[in-house]
This record gives structure tokens, C-alpha cells and sequence, in this order.
């Protein structure tokens, strides 16, 4: 029998209610597809602060070193702003997860369905058919981790502070490779974005890619284009990209743009691969919705649980390489927003569900 062990980790805010959606929803597709399921559920965030005192709990890690793959849900709130910036559930959560399983691969599918296409905050001349591309973020170097990172007072009493962007080749091709794969299932175009009229880090970056793709992946039609522009370019006309691929922090804002112009944060849903295989012989990795704890409408039932789900059928694909289990998934959910059952956040011209109906329609249509 098939054995898919989970950490799951439900955070704060809107997270407990999306993830005990989610759960009952793996538990049905483990039941039909005749796998054993085992979830081990821990304490991440806020919560974790609250009841132990810390973020990211010793036990917590262990359940997550002991398991396939992470379900995470989302951390953080109003309750913990006022904790020092280094001790706030989402700094004190998950980059130690990230830094301490290697998450150096952040996929983000940018999916948009033609019928949520007035959910864009772009015109729809511009996006007829929806948006569908891929955004691949560099997840483990640059500014985020990269070495002296200090504030010191200056002499003249003044503050520094330095924060360091590093990468080294390894770094590079270890994300081209995973832009590259991705491609390969789709129209087989990557654009590398960097700053390399201005970044040493960027010159580097365009020259590795460039050698990496001619030499292992010429089949794939290679492009670069510059950070700035790539803001733009997203905005205008995000479906001349299939797959864009960035360093740290370019990602992190490249990502929140093409979450923004897919409408609802509450559709998406984000992979974070290590480079370490878990026993089945796939990248052990963490699995989130992209939208965070929206404490605004927690605990009110009202939250679109598709972004944790969907995230749930991409730790089937990736971690459990179960593609047949996790496309059943994906149409279930894209089958059910057609026929028209969607949350508030994707409402039109519908009465929009609570997220147990929500929940409901998507069980309908596996
Ligand atoms: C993200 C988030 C995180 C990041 C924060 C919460 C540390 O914005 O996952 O995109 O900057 O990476
Ligand atoms: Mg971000």
C-alpha cells in the first residue's frame, strides 16, 4: 500500500479552518486511491508562540524531518506585530523551515481561469483567455541569508546596516535546472530575470543561465530580461511569459505582482522543493497558499479554502509523485469554480458560498 506521511501545519489566522478543509479532502482522495494516509499535525507561528513560546517549535521540526512533505497553512497576525521584527511568526517560522530543509526551489503556478478573468485587477482585452504561467523564485541565497548581514553603530553615532547579495554558480544552475524542468512541460520558453546592468550577482546569474541552458537544455527557448522591466512587462502583458525564474528577492515581488494581476490570492497555491529526497525518492518540500492568515476574515467560515488545496495536490505531485492524484484535484477545484460555487473573493454575478460549501462543490466533482 501507498504511505503518504504529511506534517501538517496549520499557522494562524485563516489556516486552521482552510487546512481542516484540505485534510478532509486528502482523506477522501487517500480512501479512493487506495493510499494510507498519516497526518501529524504541529504547532507553526503565532500559535506556536502562544502555547510554546516559539515560532517554530523542536517538535514541530522533528514531525516535518519524520514526514514526506510540510502542508503548511499561514502564520502571523495582529496579535504578534509588536514582537521584534526577528521574532515574528512569518520571519521566525519560515525561513528557519526553508534554511533548514533547503527549500531552494519556490514555484508559484500564476493561474487565472478564463471565467475569473474579471477578478483581474487588469484589463480583460488584456488576459481574454486568462493567465497561465509559472513564477520560479530563487529561495535559499541572495539578500535573505547571504553573509556579513549586521547593523553597527558608526563612530559619529549613526546606525548601518548591511544586508549581502550572494550567489555562487552551484546556486544558479540548481534553480535554472528547476525552470528548465518546468519548461519542459509546458511551451518550453524560460525568462531568467536579473539586474545585470547594475548587479555583479546579476552578471554572474545571466552568464550561468546562459551557459547552463546551451549546454543541457538547448531545446528550450532561452530569454533574459531585467527586473525593472519584468515589473512591467507582468503588468502589461503577463501571458508573454510561460515560465520567469528569478534570484531571492526579485521573486518575492515578481510573485506577489503575478498573485495580484491572477485576481485572488485565495487561488493560489506555492511549492517550496529542497534538494533533498524524501524515502520515496522525490524532493522533500513545503507546500502554502500564497494569500497568508488574512486575520480580517478568520474564524468567520468565509475563506476560500482552493489555495490550500490546491497546494495540497502540488505536494502530491512533487513529493509523492502522484500526478494522476493531483490533476484530479486540480479539475475538481477548476470544475467546481466553472459551474460556478466560488467564495467571495471570486464571486460575480454568483451568490458567493461559505468555505464548507466551498468545500462541498469541489468533493462533488472528484
Ligand atoms: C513569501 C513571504 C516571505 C518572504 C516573508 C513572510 C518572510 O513574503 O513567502 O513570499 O519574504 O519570503
Ligand atoms: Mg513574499
Amino acid at each position: 500500500m501507498r504511505e503518504w506521511k504529511l506534517a501538517v501545519l496549520p499557522g494562524d489566522g485563516i489556516g486552521p479552518e482552510v487546512m481542516s478543509l484540505t485534510v478532509e479532502l486528502l482523506e477522501q482522495v487517500a480512501r479512493e486511491e487506495g493510499a494510507r494516509l498519516e497526518m501529524n499535525e504541529c504547532l507553526v507561528g503565532g500559535a506556536a508562540i502562544d502555547a510554546e513560546g516559539t515560532a517554530l517549535p523542536a517538535s514541530t521540526l522533528e514531525a516535518c524531518r519524520a514526514s514526506d512533505g510540510i502542508l503548511f497553512g499561514s502564520v502571523g497576525g495582529p496579535k504578534w506585530e509588536s514582537l521584534p521584527p526577528k521574532e515574528q511568526p512569518e520571519r521566525a517560522a519560515l525561513l528557519p523551515l526553508r534554511k533548514e530543509f533547503h527549500l531552494f526551489a519556490n514555484i508559484r503556478p500564476g493561474l487565472l481561469y478564463p471565467e475569473l478573468v474579471p477578478a483581474s485587477p487588469l484589463k480583460s482585452e488584456r488576459i481574454p483567455e486568462g493567465i497561465d504561467i509559472v513564477c520560479i523564485r530563487e529561495l535559499t541565497g541572495g539578500l535573505y541569508f547571504g553573509q556579513p548581514k549586521d547593523t553597527v553603530t558608526l563612530e559619529n553615532g549613526e546606525k548601518q546596516s548591511r544586508d549581502t547579495m550572494v550567489y555562487r554558480t552551484s546556486e544558479i544552475t540548481r534553480i535554472a535546472e528547476v525552470a528548465a524542468k518546468t519548461a519542459l512541460g509546458r511551451s518550453r520558453r524560460v525568462c531568467s530575470i536579473d539586474k545585470a546592468n547594475v548587479l555583479e550577482t546579476s552578471v554572474l546569474w545571466r552568464d550561468t543561465v546562459t551557459r547552463f541552458f546551451a549546454e543541457h537544455y538547448p531545446e528550450i527557448e532561452l530569454s533574459h530580461m531585467l527586473v525593472d522591466n519584468a515589473a512591467m512587462q507582468l503588468a502589461g502583458n503577463p501571458n508573454q511569459f510561460d515560465v520567469l525564474f528569478s534570484e531571492n528577492l526579485f521573486g518575492d515581488i515578481l510573485s506577489d505582482e503575478m498573485a495580484v494581476i491572477c485576481g485572488s490570492l485565495g487561488m493560489l497555491a506555492s511549492a517550496s522543493l529542497g534538494e533533498d529526497q524524501n524515502r520515496h525518492g522525490h524532493p522533500f518540500g513545503l507546500y502554502e497558499p500564497a494569500g497568508g492568515s488574512a486575520p480580517d476574515i478568520a474564524g468567520k467560515g468565509v475563506a476560500n479554502p482552493c489555495a490550500q488545496i490546491l497546494s495540497g495536490a502540488l505536494l502530491l505531485r512533487h513529493s509523492l509523485g502522484e500526478e494522476a492524484a493531483a490533476t484530479r484535484i486540480e479539475t475538481a477545484v477548476r470544475r467546481a469554480v466553472e459551474k460556478g460555487t466560488r467564495t467571495g473573493d471570486i464571486a460575480f454575478e454568483v451568490e458567493p458560498v461559505g468555505s464548507s460549501a466551498m468545500l462541498a462543490a469541489i468533493r462533488a466533482e472528484l
